[in-house]
């Protein structure tokens, strides 16, 4: 028995170095250290062994089981963690980690279909300075000194020459500047006005201009874009009113509502029970206009409008606090994901 004590070592010791993965590994164990393995085996036969020889055959029998309970060990340490270098062994029964992608914020997919509908129509796009001077923002727009309409809107003055823009519509005069009829474009972007902060009104917010300029432009046109980008931005079947307003730089100028879509004119919270919903401005560009860019009133008609993006994002998605647009919450603008 004690040469088969030995030859069993040997057996083991050569068997482990042909170890490679977790399955040898397991071979391993049940072929020696297994209650039915090759050690168990030897330990049941001690019984038979003279009595004087077992002690002496017991020991070595103990000392073979840690000897090849050691080697197991070892191994399976070198597998499960190979030397620093080299890569973990994948564990492709883990669940995947899902990646985050981001999405288009709603305002910019409200712009996004807006623009979509005026570039199909034949509008090109064009953009303008948020920094803008006096000029552009009042002057080339029909507002004289102290004229009243200035007070119409609550300007952040940025030093005595330069301010921020409270709409849009100087980029009409920039474009204009640059440019000779016939024109059709539409100027998106950011605009700013120092009013108190609510859900209904922000500081900042945004505004889409349009601009058509051409000779012979008439109100009818104006009507008839308007109610195409409406109908295809808001769906057919709504009932339009156009209100006489007052802007400095058109005349005439109107306001244009539509039916509520949300009661179809019956009253709601989203009309203010009124039956109709507020959308844009607009009307025929003041002759004055013409005349601070270099354009003869007499040769040139044309039309413009300008409508919030924000306020239309909001009537459309049934949003009731301007805030929440800017304050980047993922949990407002993961419902928007596309
Ligand atoms: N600029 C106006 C505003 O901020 C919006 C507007 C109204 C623009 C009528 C226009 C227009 O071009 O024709 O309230």
């Amino acid at each position: 028995m004690h040469s088969e004590i030995t030859s069993l070592r040997e057996e083991a010791e050569n068997a482990i170095r042909t170890v490679t993965d977790a399955r040898g590994i397991d071979e391993f164990r049940v072929r020696f250290l297994a209650r039915k393995g090759s050690i168990a085996a030897l330990f049941d036969r001690l019984k038979t062994a003279a009595p004087e020889d077992r002690p002496a055959l017991g020991k070595m029998l103990n000392e073979l089981r840690s000897a090849v309970q050691q080697m197991l060990d070892e191994k399976s340490g070198a597998i499960q963690a190979p030397a620093s270098g080299e890569a973990a062994p994948a564990d492709l029964s883990l669940p995947g980690r899902r990646g985050f992608i981001g999405s288009k914020h709603p305002l910019t997919q409200t712009l996004d279909e807006i623009r979509a509908i005026f570039v199909s129509m034949g509008f090109g796009v064009a953009d303008g300075p948020e920094i803008e001077d006096d000029y552009h923002n009042f002057e080339a727009l029909n507002f004289p000194p102290d004229h009243p309409a200035r007070d119409m809107q609550d300007t952040f003055f940025l030093g005595p020459r330069a301010l921020l823009r409270t709409h849009t519509s100087p980029v009409q005069i920039r474009v204009m500047e640059e440019h000779q009829p016939p024109l059709r474009v539409i100027m998106p972007g950011k605009v700013y006005r120092n009013e108190a902060i609510s859900a209904r009104s922000y500081c900042m917010f945004h505004q889409v201009e349009g601009l058509c300029v051409d000779r012979g432009v008439t109100f009818a046109e104006l009507k008839g874009t308007l109610i195409e980008f409406i109908t295809r931005y808001y769906g057919a079947g709504l009932k339009f009113r156009f209100r006489p307003t007052f802007f400095p730089f058109t005349e005439p100028s109107a306001d244009i509502y539509i039916s509520c879509f949300i009661c179809g004119g019956k009253g709601c919270r989203l009309c203010k029970q009124s039956g109709w919903l507020e959308i844009l401005g607009c009307g025929m560009v003041d002759p004055n206009v013409f005349r601070s860019v270099g354009y003869d009133p007499e040769v040139y008609t044309g039309y413009a409008f300008g409508m919030g993006i924000d306020r239309i994002a909001m009537l459309r998605h049934g949003i009731d606090d301007i805030r929440l647009f800017f304050d980047n919450d993922i949990r407002f603008l993961n419902q928007f994901r596309q």
